[in-house]
């Protein structure tokens, strides 16, 4: 056998072994009654031990060096060797007592996380969470970095990404973005009463699937379920599942996570078959993942022409609710801007605002410029800057996200740069293809699927993001066109 050969055989077993953890998982979100908990969090860790011991074999580590001096490989197989051989020599740099200090640490923090907010105390957290912002900083180093130890945090979500580049994406976030959102706020804001009125669950969940079919989500490879907080897994690219939730009170969000997590989930049938288990058969990266959830679920699921298509379908499942309402106002609603606390419930504008107070927080602390100490008082006085709203309470303020109790520093930003690449893509797909938003308006999204399957989701993670990126658009990530994008559709909605 081909040492080749012998490199993807081993993969896919790894491969194997991490879906099969995958299928615990959602089975744990989906069906695990109560007293089923314990076994499967003691199965969880039995796979991951088994995992991490293939992945970080002598045997594996030879085969790779190996192979990396292979010149006779195509560009594919020299990703897939290269990839996998980084991500195997970022393993051997961490020793086995710094995982079973970090794993203690996590899960102090995230029971100090859940009291602090329960109790709305910040202090209960301090400690915790101090600790685990020392193990951060440690990984930093070694880890190992060329400009900024962030960058060695954000290498983990967004390979390659650089500090110094979301310094400028950000600083045009605050310079551009928040004199609109202000013009914005000094109109009069748009209706949106009948979002919130009663919108029967079992109508709710046909609506979402359909909006699924619609976008070309396979269902002979997948299958929808009902959970707390959507999301979307995958066992292989053959089958892929997403959640949702619905709210009986509130009709936005089922659709949103629905075609959120929707695009996520093309994304992952988009992938080649034949690539399972390699990094070819891979998402690129965080933000290029949820720049397919947002270029769904906001340049197209808010847009005019998507509505034009899938209205009447809607008022006629809801004609109590919707008869009296027109299609432009429903869209105007879909959109409404607004200054709020919480993250999640976020409008596309000032959802940035939030993730940049987060990006100036965790760089800050991983330079040591901050103390976990300050953090509420810092959280407030950014929100008050950047939204212009009075933080009530660290519940709702600088406690309200899981994120950092897990030790995830490094993702926030990756969220905002999902919704950049989103808008710069989008704004390719419509010079690439002829009358594209023609044929959104007619139902027909099939020539957008088809542009990011040859695009984006064929390649998994041949190119990085920023190679990808100027492959389809012949530029680097800017903010410019999130702006562009931006303008173009509130200048209408607001009246400006
Ligand atoms: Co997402």
């Amino acid at each position: 056998m081909s040492l080749y050969k012998q490199y993807t055989e081993k993969m896919r077993k790894i491969a194997d072994v991490h879906y099969s953890m995958a299928v615990l998982g959602w089975d744990r979100e989906i069906y695990l009654p109560k007293k089923g908990a314990k076994l499967r969090t003691q199965q969880v860790a039995t796979l991951a031990g088994i995992a991490h011991e293939m992945a970080t074999a002598a045997d594996l580590g030879e085969l790779l060096e190996k192979l990396s001096a292979d010149d006779t490989l195509d560009e594919w197989q020299k990703c897939n060797v290269a990839k996998t051989l980084k991500s195997y020599k970022r393993q051997q740099l961490y020793t086995k007592e710094f995982v079973i200090e970090n794993s203690n640490a996590v899960s102090a923090a995230y029971e100090a996380w859940m009291q602090a907010r329960k109790n709305n105390d910040f202090s209960l957290y301090e400690p915790a969470l101090s600790r685990l912002v020392a193990l951060k900083r440690q990984e930093c180093e070694f880890l190992g970095y060329e400009d900024h130890p962030y960058d060695a945090l954000l290498d983990q979500y967004e390979p390659d990404a650089k500090t110094a580049d979301l310094n400028v994406l950000f600083a045009d976030v605050r310079r551009q973005l928040v004199d609109y959102v202000k013009q914005i706020g000094e109109k009069e804001n748009v209706k949106d009463g009948w979002m919130f009125e009663h919108f029967d669950k079992d109508k709710q969940w046909q609506f979402g699937l359909d909006m699924l079919a619609q976008m070309g989500y396979d269902f002979d490879g997948g299958r929808q379920d009902i959970s707390a907080h959507p999301f979307t897994t995958s066992f292989g690219a053959e089958d892929v599942r997403v959640t949702t939730r619905i709210d009986e009170n509130n009709f936005s969000e089922m659709f949103w996570s629905c075609i959120h997590e929707g695009g996520h989930a093309l994304y992952e049938q988009g992938l080649k078959v034949e690539n399972y288990g390699l990094p070819t058969g891979e998402a690129i990266s965080m933000g290029i993942h949820e720049s397919q959830s947002r270029l769904w679920e906001n340049n197209v699921g808010r847009s005019l022409p998507y509505w034009k298509a899938n209205y009447a379908a809607l008022q006629e499942m809801f004609p109590e609710n919707l008869k009296d309402v027109s299609v432009v106002d429903f869209y105007k609603s879909m959109n409404k801007v607004k200054n709020s606390l919480i993250r999640t419930n976020a409008d596309e504008l000032t959802y940035h605002f939030h993730i940049s107070v987060r990006f100036e927080i965790e760089k800050a602390l991983i330079e040591g410029k901050i103390e976990v100490k300050d953090l509420p008082e810092i959280w407030n006085k950014r929100y008050k800057e950047y939204l212009d709203i009075d933080v009530p309470s660290d519940a709702q303020g600088v406690l309200q996200d899981i994120h950092w109790s897990h030790g995830s520093f490094g993702y926030f930003p990756t969220y905002s740069l999902g919704s950049f690449y989103a808008a710069q893509f989008y704004m390719q797909a419509k010079k690439d293809i002829d009358g594209l938003e023609q044929e959104i308006e007619k139902g027909n999204m099939m020539p957008l699927l088809d542009w990011l399957r040859e695009n984006v989701h064929q390649y998994g993670k041949l190119y990085s993001a920023e190679d990808l990126c100027k492959k389809i658009t012949g530029e680097p990530l800017k903010f410019q066109y999130f702006m562009d994008y931006a303008k173009e559709k509130y200048n209408f909605i607001y009246d400006l």
